[in-house]
């Protein structure tokens, strides 16, 4: 098992298939893109299918959720869900997508055995998405959710982002448009994770900010602690249920104690946590000749490390080298 010296154990590994996007949501990357990595050093499909399964068979993962960057970038995404769908002890398979070229894929994906999907929508209006992501494609994630859910993909999630100024109002609007489609919306505060580094905790909108603002128009009952176990988001029944609304307050209500995540990065990196500014290297030993076992040997000393929390709240907070692009969500 993946067991940190806190008392958590892991069970859940988050792979980012790619560091490239087409989109260039502010709060992720330049407007510029970034470094992206040379070819040589970002795993094969291949080696990432026998890293999940050393994480399945050797070390207890259970859910394996592909993200980037954008993953539907990856032109073996299709395979590596087969592949992964075919293990033996057959984890859950989900993707984090920004759902462009979803219409074309969702069919494929979902019968390869992609189990479930988030997908990130910040806005229903088409020029407040071009101001956000630096792109025109908003028509194309609208076609993307909705061939999600023709295929017949559930639960799918919306995540949505709220930048101050832009489309912080857009929260109950957003919802309303989620409940008709049965979607289950949950906001992200933003973290320091930005490719510009200009986040600031003072312009961040907050948890309190957005429920206050659904307050207004919707009912939202509290769902016990117990239905959240060790996700990330915490849930209210909405106008008495059974659709819920979710908020990720990593920022001002941090869930690190509950944290059962191990990531990959796309080249073979092993983070502990979202803020490591350490990671550890598989991709050698992978193409060194190391065994199932030395590699899981490997994995479960990186996650021994893993540090209590995030500590985006302390004085000497340092945002790692990397973004969220090139991490994973
Ligand atoms: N803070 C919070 N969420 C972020 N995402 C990307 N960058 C940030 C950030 N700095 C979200 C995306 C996507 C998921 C992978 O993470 O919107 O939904
Ligand atoms: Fe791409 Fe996702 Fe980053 Fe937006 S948040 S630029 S969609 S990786």
């Amino acid at each position: 098992m993946l067991r940190d010296s806190h008392g958590r154990v892991a069970t859940d590994l988050r792979v980012s298939l790619t560091d490239r996007c087409n989109l260039r949501c502010t709060y992720c990357m330049p407007a510029e893109g970034l470094a992206w990595l040379q070819a040589q050093s970002v795993l094969t499909d291949e080696e990432v299918v026998r890293l999940v399964r050393i994480a399945v068979e050797h070390l207890g993962v259970r859910e394996v959720r592909f993200t980037g960057g954008e993953p539907l970038l990856r032109p073996g995404l299709r395979d590596i869900v087969e592949a992964v769908a075919g293990l033996r002890h057959r984890p859950e398979i989900a993707l984090t997508t920004n759902a462009v070229g979803l219409e074309k894929l969702a069919e494929p994906l979902h019968h390869a055995g992609l189990d479930r999907i988030n997908v990130s929508l910040d806005t229903l209006d088409p020029e407040t998405f071009h101001r956000l992501t630096r792109r025109h494609r908003h028509t194309d994630v609208l076609a993307g959710l909705a061939a999600a859910d023709a295929v017949g993909m559930a639960p799918i999630k919306v995540n949505s982002v709220l930048t101050r100024g832009i489309n912080d109002q857009e929260g109950p609007e957003l919802l309303r448009w989620c409940l008709a489609r049965g979607y289950e919306l949950r906001f992200i505060e933003q973290m320091p994770l930005d490719g510009d580094r200009s986040w600031n905790r003072a312009n961040m909108v907050t948890a309190d900010e957005i429920l206050e603002r659904l307050q207004a128009e919707f009912s939202l009952s509290p769902q016990p602690e117990a239905v959240r176990g060790s996700a990330p988001a915490q849930t209210w029944l909405v106008d008495g249920g059974p659709a819920r609304v979710g908020v990720i307050a990593s920022v001002t209500a941090p869930f690190c104690h509950a944290c059962d995540r191990t990531r990959l990065t796309a080249d073979g990196q092993v983070r502990a946590c979202l803020f490591s500014h350490k990671e550890s290297d598989l991709r050698g030993p992978l193409r060194s000749g190391g065994t199932d076992e030395e590699i899981a040997a490997l994995w479960r000393t990186a996650m021994w490390g893993k540090q209590a929390g995030g500590g985006i709240g302390d004085v000497a907070f340092e945002q790692p080298a990397r973004s969220m692009s090139a991490i994973g969500g």
